[in-house]
C-alpha cells in the first residue's frame, strides 16, 4: 500500500497543528483553547504559543491549558531596520521546529517578515478589530483603531479575520463581524462590544482556513 496514504480511522485523527502569536492579555488566545477543550475547533490543535513580549498574560493562560509557550522578544541591540526580519525569522524556527502548519496572529503586535510569509502563505490569519479595509495598515491597533472609527461618523464596525500577505491588514478577508455604533459610545465601549464577536471570529476564522485548506473532519 502506498505509504503516503491516510485512510479510515488515520484521516480522522489527523489534527492541524497550529501556533497562536500574541502580545498582550490573549482573550482571543483564551476563545481558541477553550474551543479546543469544548471539541469545536475542527481538526486544529494549538501546538504553541509565542509571545513577543515579556509579561503578555497570555503566556499565562498558556501554561494554564498546558500548552508550550514561548517568549521571543525583539532584538533591541540590532539595528531598527533590521529587527522585524529578524524577529521574524527566529519564530519561523520555533514554529517549524515543533511542525507548525498553521499560524493565528492573536493580538501579535509585531509586523512579519521575509520567508516565515512564503513558507506559510496562505496559511497565516490575523484578527483586526475594524471591517477592513477601513481603519487597518500601519500604526492601526489598539484605541487608535476604534478613536478613528467614531470620528468617522460610521454606523458600524466590527472585526475582520483575513489572511496574512505581504502588507499590513491587507490579505483575503476570510470572514467578518460587525457591531452597531451607539450614538454614547466611546472607542473603549467600542473595543468591548467588538471584542465579543472576536472572540467568535477567530474560532471561525481557524475552522474557516482549515476547511479551506481541504483539512476535513
Ligand atoms: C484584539 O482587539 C485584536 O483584534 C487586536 O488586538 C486585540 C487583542 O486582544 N489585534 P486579546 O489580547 O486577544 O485580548
Amino acid at each position: 500500500m502506498n505509504k503516503n496514504a491516510v485512510t479510515g480511522a488515520a484521516a480522522t485523527e489527523k489534527k492541524v497543528s497550529v501556533a497562536v502569536l500574541v502580545s498582550g492579555n490573549g482573550t482571543n488566545l483564551q476563545a481558541l483553547l477553550d474551543a479546543e477543550r469544548a471539541g469545536r475547533l475542527a481538526q486544529a490543535s494549538i501546538k504553541l504559543v509565542i509571545s513577543d513580549r515579556p509579561g503578555a498574560y497570555a503566556l499565562e493562560r498558556a501554561k494554564q491549558a498546558g500548552k508550550p509557550a514561548m517568549l521571543i522578544e525583539p532584538n533591541r541591540s540590532i539595528p531598527r531596520d533590521e529587527r522585524r526580519l529578524d524577529l521574524s525569522n527566529r519564530i519561523l524556527a520555533a514554529v517549524q521546529n515543533t511542525g507548525v502548519e498553521l499560524i493565528v496572529l492573536a493580538g501579535f503586535l509585531s509586523i512579519l517578515q521575509g520567508p516565515i510569509l512564503e513558507y506559510y502563505r496562505g496559511r497565516i490569519i490575523n484578527i483586526h478589530p475594524s471591517l477592513l479595509p477601513k481603519f487597518g495598515g500601519p500604526g492601526m491597533y489598539g484605541e487608535r483603531v476604534h478613536q478613528a472609527v467614531l470620528e468617522a461618523g460610521e454606523m458600524v464596525s466590527g472585526c475582520t479575520v483575513h489572511i496574512v500577505d505581504q502588507g499590513t491588514d491587507t490579505g483575503p478577508i476570510l470572514l467578518q463581524r460587525t457591531v452597531p455604533i451607539l450614538p454614547q459610545d466611546t472607542p473603549d465601549s467600542l473595543a468591548n462590544r467588538i471584542h465579543s464577536e472576536e472572540h467568535i471570529a477567530i474560532v471561525d476564522g481557524v475552522i474557516e482556513l482549515v476547511t479551506r485548506l481541504g483539512y476535513t473532519t
